[in-house]
């Protein structure tokens, strides 16, 4: 079991490339069974998330690798259409294999994604969508059997939630179903637009990504394609928060600013400098940071969730008092205690957190719960006087590549033992 070693209080400086989106990855790895041919992907990053969906692509019979951050699949060998439980376990978010399993077999079996560390998430809005497309899902003793008669036809959708993972696997289950298929209240993150944008390289026919409402004309047939994963605007802003808790000032590379226009106006609440030029960020920290009034996670274009806990662990250090409003996990604050332990002052009620800010955090042993806690709880560590151990560091390699790398190059003291 990794942990790290943090050794708070050096300032940062110098600069570093943020790495391909982990979010984006995931979809356009399970798109690429739709395609003939051999997919290049550039831009992806190394992480435990990855090795789980080029495995289940290895296990469907796709050949699937990795080098450097540069990944080969080549579906036309396929021949399973399930998912066995270990791997669904290992990575909820392998239920985007659904929509695409059906669509290239006409059958999928996968075992029920269920609970994880951030409380109960239902894919109720996956099924029901798939349902309405034509497919026939029947749920026993915790899988899931579906399959579809004639083909997935196209259909009219509302989703009563813009969820991301539903709105993936709808379009991953409509590129290739017979006619067209609207997705009303789709959900607009970057990382859909990208998987779209894959999509549309390889011959797919899809409209109004990013606005709302999605259509997708239905084709025979998908190409391959060569295509390069957009920047991680989660993992820029946890650098940035970084950046912010040690006062210092940094450069981020290959970032995209139009990603990051809810996060930026809370650092500069802070009273943290952001400065973009042509893909690089110029970010610097003041010597005290200002509180932030309210920060309310919400779907894209609002405030990340995935930012969260970050930008938590920031306001610990903050003059004054800062409020967390957490609108879309039941589960997303078990950084809480673990922050509170370095001295950190946070009373939760609910779904609301209020922060007041202390002058100094001091290093203890925490154990992170989740992969963005995990990130949290680096990002206090950063700021923190003495010697923080982090536990749990398994879940931050599901979505940071060679964080601890990463943050040395900048002049943090950060071990992997
Ligand atoms: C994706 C991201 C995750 C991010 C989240 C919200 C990936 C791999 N993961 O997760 O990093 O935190 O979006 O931005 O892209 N819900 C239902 N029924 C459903 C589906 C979702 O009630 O059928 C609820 C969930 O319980 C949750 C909310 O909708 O409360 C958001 O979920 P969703 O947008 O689907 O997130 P994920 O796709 O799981």
């Amino acid at each position: 079991m990794s942990r790290f070693i943090v050794s708070g209080g050096e300032r940062l400086f110098g600069e570093v490339e943020v790495q391909g989106a982990k979010n984006s990855a995931l979809p356009i790895l399970a798109a690429t069974i739709l395609t003939k041919g051999e997919n290049v992907l550039h831009n992806c990053s190394r992480l435990s998330d990855v090795t789980t969906a080029l495995k289940i692509l290895r296990y469907l019979g796709c050949s699937a690798n990795i080098t450097g951050n540069t990944a080969i699949v080549n579906a036309d060998n396929m021949c399973g259409s399930d998912i066995p439980n270990h791997l669904m376990r290992e990575m909820r978010s392998s239920i985007v294999f659904l929509g695409a399993i059906l669509s290239r077999t006409g059958k999928a079996y996968l075992s029920f994604p269920g609970g994880c560390e951030l409380g109960p998430r239902p894919i109720d809005l996956h099924l029901k969508a798939l349902k309405k497309m034509g497919a026939k899902i029947t749920e026993r003793h915790g899988i899931l059997e579906c399959s579809t008669d004639k083909g997935l036809k196209g259909a009219k959708i509302t989703l009563s939630f813009p969820s991301v993972g539903a709105t993936e696997n709808i379009i991953l289950a409509a590129v290739r179903a017979k006619g067209t298929t609207t997705i009303t209240n789709a959900a607009r993150e970057p990382e859909i637009t990208d998987l779209c944008d894959y999509l549309n390289s390889c011959g797919a026919d899809i409209y109004g990504t990013g606005e709302g409402v999605i259509v997708i004309d239905g084709v025979d047939e998908l190409y391959s394609t060569q295509h390069t994963i957009i920047p991680d605007r989660i993992v820029g802003a946890t650098l940035m928060s970084a950046a912010a808790v040690t006062h210092s000032d940094i450069c981020l590379k290959g970032i995209i600013q139009s990603h990051l226009n809810s996060v930026v106006p809370v650092f500069e609440e802070m009273g943290c400098q952001l400065e973009f030029s042509k893909g690089d960020l110029f970010f610097k920290s003041p010597k005290v940071l200002k509180p932030v009034s309210l920060v309310r996670t919400m779907p894209y274009p609002g405030f990340p969730t995935d930012a969260q806990a970050p930008l938590m662990a920031v306001s610990t250090l903050c003059e004054g008092t800062s409020v967390f409003v957490e609108s879309i996990f039941e589960n997303r604050f078990k950084h809480v205690d673990e922050l509170t332990r370095l001295g950190a002052s946070i009373s939760v009620q609910g779904k609301v957190a209020v922060v007041q800010g202390v002058k100094h955090l001091y290093g203890a042993s925490v154990e992170a719960q989740d992969l963005r806690g995990a990130a949290g709880l680096i990002v206090a560590a950063l700021g923190a006087e003495g010697t923080t151990d982090i536990g749990g560091i398994k879940y931050l390699e599901r979505g940071y590549e060679d964080f601890e790398v990463v943050l040395s190059s900048l002049g943090a003291n950060v071990k992997k033992i």
